[in-house]
């Protein structure tokens, strides 16, 4: 791949310049430019502009050149909630939802996020392996360009490790950056079920062994709760969180999905990097994360995906001033889906946000979550050449048009790693 590479003919170049992190009104303000050119040297930005002012500079002459034909251009999505490697569907509890049971009902019946722990901990690492770098060249081709991925469906020490040991090496294998978290409180593995004091026993077990093991081997950057109903309680989250964080995992934390927990506030005592899913909110908890650094990363895949008509209140929040984010949630029970382009028309449509303020939080602000502003997230001199060029001439068109890939390029770092047109792609 040349060193140096200047794309040129964007319609439109959306850039996500701007303050850090977007709160309300700023969230609405894309930074369109026409008729742009993006020039890049060893994976970084190194001038972005109107084609005249780019081809001026020092190292556009010797670049080669792509022109993406009045294409729109975006920085490559940041999917700030995964749940990347899971060893099968779940596509038989999606049928018994349909005939009428509830996600929780088919939970406490012994299906749900334990069905999958059951297949992971049988599974051989191989084919785990196999199955996430198919997933990881979908997410390339959909565009996206760094996601994080949580542990969770191995709950024990062997299948946690080799769930993030996984992600380690998938990180390093392949082109798109993986932030790994540690979820080990996702469910209560079925050896502790069912006894007295065995919920309380296995918080023992993250706090005393599990979490101090994935910290001493860097396994993970984040540490992850799932505080609902029927899952880890506050004072439980609290315990682990605090653990968490005193071994250098940032707390994060999936709240307010099912039940309203008091999880909101706890993030935000806790400076977690974000509270996830909302659905349940209070006005109380919208001005607490408002007056916070917590990231409110909506997940609207998993209301789609499990029928629900209620979504986490984005309007509220986004007036409020809280940072707003958006992720697929892409796991096998809620949110089947790794497409932030469908993850965008659902924010449109069913939250209400503006395709602007959508990109805004499926780019910038999921790269605030995830501590990578600085480098992602926005197309600007100095970050990474990180890109997604779409099929369409305005970036409106993208949640607009629903249900489609309109990914037509993607570039990671200065490199192609997906290409609708095969003649793209390094050979
Ligand atoms: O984010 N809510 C908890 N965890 C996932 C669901 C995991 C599963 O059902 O497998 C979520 O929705
Ligand atoms: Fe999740």
């Amino acid at each position: 791949m040349p060193l140096t590479l200047l794309i040129t003919g964007c319609s439109q170049l959306v850039t996500l310049r701007g303050p850090v992190p977007r709160r309300g009104r700023a969230m609405a303000q894309p930074r369109v430019i026409r008729d742009a050119a993006v020039l890049m040297r060893d994976g970084r930005i190194t001038a972005v502009g109107r084609r005249t002012q780019v081809e001026r500079h020092a190292d556009a002459a010797g670049a080669e050149q792509l022109d993406v034909g009045g294409r729109v251009v975006l920085p490559g999505f940041v999917d700030s909630h995964t749940h990347l490697v899971f060893p099968a569907s779940r596509a038989e509890e999606y049928e018994q939802r349909i005939a009428g049971k509830t996600y929780e009902q088919i939970a406490r019946s012994g299906g749900g996020i334990l069905s999958t722990v059951r297949r992971l901990r049988k599974a051989p690492a191989e084919k785990l392996r196999e199955k996430a770098r198919a997933f990881l060249r979908m997410f390339a081709a959909h565009g996206t360009t760094t996601l994080e991925a949580k542990s969770g469906y191995g709950l024990d020490a062997a299948s946690e490790l080799k769930t993030l040991e996984l992600l380690r090496l998938l990180d390093k294998e392949q082109p798109l950056d993986i932030v790994s978290t540690f979820l080990g409180a996702h469910t209560v593995p079925p050896e502790y079920r069912g006894k007295p004091g065995g919920t309380e026993a296995y918080v023992g077990f993250l706090v005393r062994v599990l979490i101090p093991a994935v910290a001493l081997e860097q396994l993970a950057e984040f540490c992850d709760v799932f505080c609902d109903r029927g899952a880890f309680s506050v004072a439980q989250a609290r315990r682990i969180l605090a653990a968490g964080r005193a071994c250098g995992l940032v707390p994060r934390i999936h709240a307010e999905q099912l039940a309203h927990t008091g999880a909101t506030r706890l993030a935000v005592r806790l400076h977690a990097a974000s509270a996830d899913h909302l659905e349940k909110i209070t006005r109380g908890d919208i001005r607490a994360l408002a007056r916070s650094n917590v990231t409110a990363t909506l997940l609207p895949g998993c209301s789609f995906h499990l029928g629900l008509g209620r979504y986490a209140p984005a309007r509220e929040l986004i007036a409020a001033g809280a940072i707003v984010a958006l992720a697929t949630d892409f796991n096998p029970g809620t949110s089947p889906t790794l497409s932030m382009q469908m993850v965008l028309s659902l924010a449109c449509t069913q939250m209400r946000m503006t395709p602007a303020e959508a990109l805004a939080a499926a780019t910038i602000n999921a790269a605030y979550a995830l501590g990578r502003h600085d480098r992602i997230g926005s197309i600007e001199v100095g970050k990474y050449a990180d890109f997604a060029v779409f099929d369409l001439a305005d970036y409106r068109e993208i949640p607009y048009y629903f249900g489609v890939n309109h990914c037509w390029l993607t570039v990671k770092r200065g490199e192609i790693v997906y290409s609708r047109e095969m003649s793209l792609l390094p050979r």
